[in-house]
């Protein structure tokens, strides 16, 4: 299993004051922003490099991080993973949520801080998304219960990153 860096989730304290920064001095683009959460991007299929969470509490606190994420190439790693952490008990609860366009699952490294790690879905997804999801469902039955709570937000789109035919779907 190969972990690719994807992004990083950071607790801000005033929201408006780093998305300008970010966009306007260093050349981000935001592509989703709602409920005190911006995802900015550089990349045409990365949907964010790195998000903002405006938390004034959680941005004077020591460490403003609230999760690293990396991308593994496929869903059986992303369950192999989920299987083996769940009884480690450095990392805590293993909490699994689906962003529509992602399976994630969330823990905790010894130190406390956030981890993410995920496969890509074939879909796309407006952020923020976040739905729990079973990492013991058949592949079959995880893309019908994923698919349907995607139309539940909104439209069923295709993941940049992703080939998709929705025949299959
Ligand atoms: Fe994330």
């Amino acid at each position: 299993m190969t972990l690719t860096w994807s992004h990083a989730f950071v607790n801000v304290k005033n929201l408006n004051q780093m998305v300008s920064f970010y966009t306007d001095v260093l050349g981000f683009r935001v592509n989703d922003q709602a409920d005190g959460i911006a995802f900015l991007s550089q990349l045409e299929d990365e949907h964010h490099q790195i998000a903002f969470k405006e938390d004034a509490d959680q941005g004077n606190a020591s460490s403003r991080v609230g999760h690293f994420a990396f991308r593994v190439e496929s869903l059986v790693e992303v369950k192999r993973l989920y299987q083996e952490l769940t009884s480690n008990d450095e990392v805590g609860k293993v909490v699994p949520v689906t962003h529509g366009n992602t399976w994630s699952i969330y823990f905790h490294d010894p130190e406390r801080n956030g981890i993410e790690v995920f496969c890509d879905t074939p879909w796309d997804a407006d952020q923020p998304f976040a739905e729990t999801w079973d990492p013991q469902m058949d592949r079959a039955d995880l893309e019908t219960y994923t698919t349907n709570l995607i139309k539940e937000h909104g439209d069923l789109k295709a993941n940049p990153r992703a080939q998709v035919d929705f025949g299959s779907v």
